[in-house]
């Protein structure tokens, strides 16, 4: 296990020190407890790195080449089984599905009504998706910024559903296209410099079945990146549910907020975790949440074969779906939805790069003195008895502390009167300097909405409105060594 080869590292009393409260994990001895609560301790010394810090990840960090693949790659204390099962997941991610019915049988059952034909589509090579219209090139079926509908109460919209689906099966009319205008905003730093972010703007045009609920709103997510996520399934509740008390040196106005959501299958409270608000418990229910709304396709966790297409949408309804009998009551059958799990839950974080380099330790001590650690908590031991072998008791650095914030009005949902408009979940940041590594037209926030990293740090107001502020009276030196340091992340 990696923290018994631990030797240096802050000590417990300096964890005491620096106003971290002791954690119950009950999966600990208290020894193993006594350690865990010294080695994530903010650390004090910027002189240089931190061990391990370059394994971000922990031992399932991979040192491979850095190319557009470098989001793709199985982590590296994956088991011999655990590679072949991850194997046969990465299939299913990257699989084209098709309309029923088809000659092609286990690949049919695609919308009616859909988003895109794969999960790669909008994951793009398992990093962030591509926000429509960035890249005039691509002309696929394939739209990765979801636009999620709510009326005032909660309810979806009684036509079109939970979500937008642009797209659907020959013969079928489409929900409409998504139309975005943006408006520019002006922030001068000190130093002289202006950045001009901009705001978005979403219309519907051409909606297909009518018009929408006059008063439904309009939420936009962009596809996140995979990395790592059987990691934050494996992090302690305790240790997320510890982060809702910041420490008093670092309050500001910060006070995270998690996101109970009830499993549909044992009725409990359950932690929320995944999404951009937090509202999936597991990267399963998420998956088979994608399959559903925005592939159109049946799992055992979402059984109705028409996903998104409501009632008031009688054509979509009188379509062949693609369950056969003779292969089960699902478009997508329970095992398979595992093997995608298996592969979702694996992507390996890369390496850390330059994490000895004087401007990157700059750039870090900036990082916590500017208070991003507040929400960005650096980093985490995992559960000893996490589900699966390789994500137990891994030292890892995420930079999240897996909690919703009020991140003010600038980044509010179309209509940000009830509080949950304004919330968002402390998206993790390990990974985050390979993005467009990966995907050149990708880009930042929930909407992506932010074309660099200064531009997405720059959009921070409400809870993060200090941490912001700290940013913008920082010299220009100081500003770039921030920036260089999410670079090495
Ligand atoms: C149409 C675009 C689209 C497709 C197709 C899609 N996703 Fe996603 N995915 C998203 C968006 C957008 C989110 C964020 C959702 C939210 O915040 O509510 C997301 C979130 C996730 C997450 C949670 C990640 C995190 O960091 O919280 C997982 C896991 C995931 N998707 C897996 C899948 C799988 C598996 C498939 C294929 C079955 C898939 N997705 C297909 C757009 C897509
Ligand atoms: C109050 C909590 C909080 C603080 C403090 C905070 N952040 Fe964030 N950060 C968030 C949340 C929440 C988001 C996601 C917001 C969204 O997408 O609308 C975010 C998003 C980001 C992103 C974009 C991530 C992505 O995946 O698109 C970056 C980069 C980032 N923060 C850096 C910083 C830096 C640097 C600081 C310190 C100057 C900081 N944050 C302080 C909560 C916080």
């Amino acid at each position: 296990m990696l923290l018994l080869t631990l030797t240096a590292g802050p000590s417990v009393h300096d964890a005491v020190a620096a106003g971290v409260a002791p954690i119950p994990r009950s999966d600990l001895s208290e020894t193993d407890r006594q350690r865990v609560l010294a080695v994530t301790a903010p650390t004090a010394d910027f002189s240089r790195a931190e061990p391990f810090e370059q394994m971000q990840g922990g031992a399932g960090t991979v040192d491979k080449r850095v190319n557009a693949d470098i989001f793709s790659h199985p982590a590296a204390n994956l088991s011999f089984e655990g590679r072949q099962e991850f194997m046969v997941g990465n299939g299913l991610f990257r699989k084209d599905w098709v309309s029923s019915p088809a000659s092609t049988l286990a690949s049919d059952g695609l919308g009616p009504l859909f988003n895109a034909r794969s999960c790669q589509a909008c994951h793009v090579k398992d990093g962030r998706g591509t926000v429509p219209g960035i890249d005039p090139e691509d002309k696929s079926e394939a739209m990765a910024l979801l636009i999620r509908f709510a009326l005032p109460s909660g309810a979806p919209d009684p036509v079109y559903g939970r979500q937008l689906q642009p797209f659907a099966v020959t013969g079928l009319s489409g929900e409409g296209r998504l139309r975005i205008a943006y408006e520019p905003v002006s922030v001068e730093l000190t130093g002289g410099e202006t950045v001009v972010l901009q705001r978005p703007d979403y219309t519907i045009d051409t909606p297909g079945y009518g018009p929408l609920d006059p008063d439904v709103r309009l939420s936009a997510r962009l596809a996140p990146p995979m990395l790592g996520l059987g990691l934050l399934d494996a992090i302690h509740p305790d240790d997320i549910l510890k982060n809702i008390d910041t420490p008093q040196a670092r309050r500001d106005a910060v006070s995270g907020r998690p996101n109970w959501v009830i499993d549909a299958a044992s009725g409990q409270k359950v932690l929320g975790r995944f999404g951009w608000k937090a509202d999936q418990s597991t990267v399963k229910r998420q998956s088979a949440e994608a399959f559903f709304m925005d592939m159109g396709l049946s799992t055992p966790l979402r059984e109705d074969p028409y996903g998104d297409c409501t009632a008031q949408q009688a054509p979509c309804r009188a379509l062949p779906h693609g369950v056969q009998k003779e292969q089960g009551d699902h478009e997508v059958p329970g095992n398979l939805i595992d093997f995608v799990t298996v592969y979702s839950s694996n992507l390996a974080l890369p390496q850390r790069r330059d994490v000895s380099g004087p401007k990157v330790l700059a750039g870090k001590k900036l990082f916590y003195e500017a208070n991003c650690i507040a929400c960005h908590v650096p980093k985490y031991v995992t559960r000893r008895d996490a589900a699966r072998p390789e994500h137990q008791f891994q030292l890892i650095w995420p930079y999240t502390d897996m909690l919703l914030h009020d991140m003010g009005e600038g980044l509010a949902d179309e209509d940000g009167k009830e509080t949950l408009q304004r919330e968002w979940r402390t998206p993790p940041l390990w990974g985050i300097g390979l993005t467009k590594t990966v995907n050149p037209n990708a880009t930042w926030l929930h909407d992506g909405r932010a074309r660099t990293l200064l531009e997405a740090v720059l959009w921070h107001g409400g809870e993060a409105k200090a941490a912001r502020d700290r940013v913008v009276a920082m010299s220009p030196e100081d500003r770039a060594n921030l920036i260089r340091f999410l670079e090495s992340l």
